[in-house]
């Protein structure tokens, strides 16, 4: 291999990841340059013609054939930037989304600064909504639930990593099923919500390679709101809120799977480009059905 600077190195990953059908090849090829050669994006700016030693190329191939292969670029770097700060992130979680951040600006609405109330996250995943709002309010205390233990071990990295840890509780579980009644102020949930059979259709970085649990919402993507949301009307104090994000066109569904559980909702909050991304409301003590 004639020998590469920084330049041409990320040129080159770029045009390959281009090829491959990466959706941002000339970030992602900075990422895996950074990462393999072990410089800064100053360094690749004020220094382009800086040549490459024969580990740092050789470091630089391996993470651009991940890349190439469309591993996601979370994965690869092992770190994935959420809210105001980074997460670890492994195959065994969600990469966290930053449509998700919506979920976390509006639950921060129903927050008070000074309240220790108490709050839950069902699918804690990463640990990326939970530890979010413990790091924005210092009072609160939350329980994270999840069904994968490897997420578990994630989120409890990540928590102590962060320094929010003695607020969090993890717990395995089943949608929180083994939780007493009426113990929270406040349940939020980024559910799975793809149909099953439109997963295989999503972009390789998902369909290849994130944990199914984390993404099968079943025949029509509602499974997990179905079971769920009976869950949060008993978990949820009388007056408590909740809030779930959802995905595209699951609104109306969500809504009366939400009422028809005995819950009040109030109100959807929508992304940027107008789609409604949140149900939000509250346990105002209606019987189910
Ligand atoms: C879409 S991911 C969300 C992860 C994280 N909260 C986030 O927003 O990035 C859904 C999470 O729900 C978890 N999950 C799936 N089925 C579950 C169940 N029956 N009970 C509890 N958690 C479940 C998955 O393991 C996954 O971590």
């Amino acid at each position: 291999m004639s020998e590469q600077t920084l330049l041409t190195a990320w040129q080159s990953a770029r045009d390959r990841l281009k090829q491959a059908g990466v959706e941002t090849p000339a970030f992602d090829a900075r990422l895996m340059l950074e990462a393999g050669a072990g410089v800064s994006r100053m360094d690749i700016l004020t220094d382009p013609h800086r040549a490459l030693n024969a580990q740092q190329a050789q470091a630089v191939e391996k993470l651009v054939a991940r890349r190439e292969a469309r591993e996601p670029a979370a994965y690869i770097l092992g770190k994935k930037a959420f809210w105001k700060y980074e997460l670890t992130v492994t195959p065994s979680v969600l990469t966290p989304r930053p449509e998700t951040e919506l979920l976390v600006e509006a639950a921060l609405e129903q927050l008070r600064p000074d309240a220790p109330l108490k709050v839950l996250d069902l699918g804690v995943g990463s640990g990326a909504i939970a530890i979010a709002l413990l790091l924005e309010r210092r009072k609160i205390s939350m329980v994270g639930v999840d069904k994968s233990a490897e997420a578990l071990a994630i989120a409890r990295f990540n928590a102590v990593a962060l320094h929010v840890a003695d607020r969090l509780e993890l717990r395995e579980s089943d949608w929180g099923a083994d939780l007493p009644d009426a113990e929270f102020d406040l349940v939020v949930s980024n559910p799975p919500y793809v149909r099953h059979g439109a997963i295989d259709l999503l972009a390789p970085e998902i369909a290849r390679h994130e944990p199914r649990l984390a993404l099968d919402g079943g025949r029509d993507g509602l499974e997990a709101y179905r079971a769920l949301l009976p869950q949060v009307r008993r978990l949820l104090k009388q007056g408590g809120g909740f809030l779930v994000e959802i995905g595209e066109g699951q609104a109306e569904a969500v809504w009366a799977h939400a009422t028809a559980a005995g819950l009040s909702p109030e109100g959807v909050r929508n992304d940027l480009s107008g789609r409604a991304r949140v149900v939000f409301g509250r346990n105002l003590g209606r019987a189910p059905g």
